[in-house]
């Protein structure tokens, strides 16, 4: 796992929008994963001003999502559908028709789970899965005790979980408690994950992360099997990890590195 340490949240997202960045200038048709929350959202304005810029076309793009409510429709203000529409999608040149999100209206939850891993099968699997990290160590909706090697499935959101996006919802209003999430597994078969913390609420996921046991206690630790993943902080949520003078001097090792080879 590779650990990127940084001052601040603006570097967190620029470093992890030069990630998806670079793959679209190497591979116009790229398929990426990708996630909501507070935490991306920087980066896809950093992906939108690139877009602006005309550094970059998503129209080749295909794109997944990793989660949905379940029981909100793709116009409910607080799906994720929505979400991505309006941080992302509708600023950029991206077919519409080639962003995918489970569906959180359908009929049938459990065969909607089963066509959303044939759907990233049929288009050659994840390129790139970008992740945030939940207080308690969630990815997607994968919450604590969920599988390692789980799939795209319906899950129960923790009290804590529903706590933390509180937030987003009007007192009177229905908050959902279950959700379409791509499964632990799904997220280890895409080939670089590339996972976002900022701030100090999220110092002790990223030290069980980085540093803690490979346990579904922590879902994000899962992160150690894989063989491409980099995890980016900020100093304030890698405040409790205990190597990181040494994550430091391996990434400064890293650009020493790509800048004798030419690689930006
Ligand atoms: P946040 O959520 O970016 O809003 O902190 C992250 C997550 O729960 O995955």
């Amino acid at each position: 796992m590779q650990v990127v340490i940084l001052d601040n949240a603006d570097a967190v997202a620029n470093y992890g929008a030069n990630i998806f960045v670079r793959r679209l200038q190497r591979q116009p048709a790229s398929v990426f994963g990708l996630a909501t929350g507070s935490t991306p959202v920087a980066l896809y304005q950093k992906l939108i001003q690139t877009y602006e810029r005309g550094e970059v076309s998503f129209r080749d793009v295909t794109t997944f999502n990793l989660d949905e409510y379940l029981g909100l429709s793709g116009d409910h203000p607080q799906s994720y559908r929505h979400f991505m529409n309006q941080q992302l999608f509708e600023h950029i040149d991206i077919n519409p028709g080639n962003t995918y999100v489970p569906p959180g209206n359908a009929s049938n939850p459990i065969s909607a789970c089963e066509e959303y891993e044939q759907l990233i099968e049929k288009h050659g699997g994840i390129d790139i899965q970008l992740l945030g990290i939940g207080r308690n160590g969630h990815i997607g909706f994968n919450e604590p005790s969920s599988g390692l090697r789980s799939r795209t499935r319906v899950k129960t959101l923790t009290p804590a979980t529903i706590d933390d996006n509180a937030r987003f919802f009007e007192d009177d209003e229905y908050q959902p408690h279950l959700s379409i999430t791509m499964g632990i597994g799904t997220i280890l078969d895409s080939r670089q994950v590339v996972l976002l913390a900022t701030g100090s609420h999220k110092a002790d996921a990223i030290r069980d992360t980085v540093e803690g046991p490979l346990s579904a206690a922590c879902p994000a630790s899962a992160l150690q099997m894989h063989t491409n993943a980099v995890v980016i902080v900020d100093e304030a949520a890698a405040a409790r990890l205990q190597h990181a003078d040494f994550y430091k001097h391996i990434e400064r090792e890293n650009q020493q590195l790509l800048a004798q080879l030419g690689i930006n």
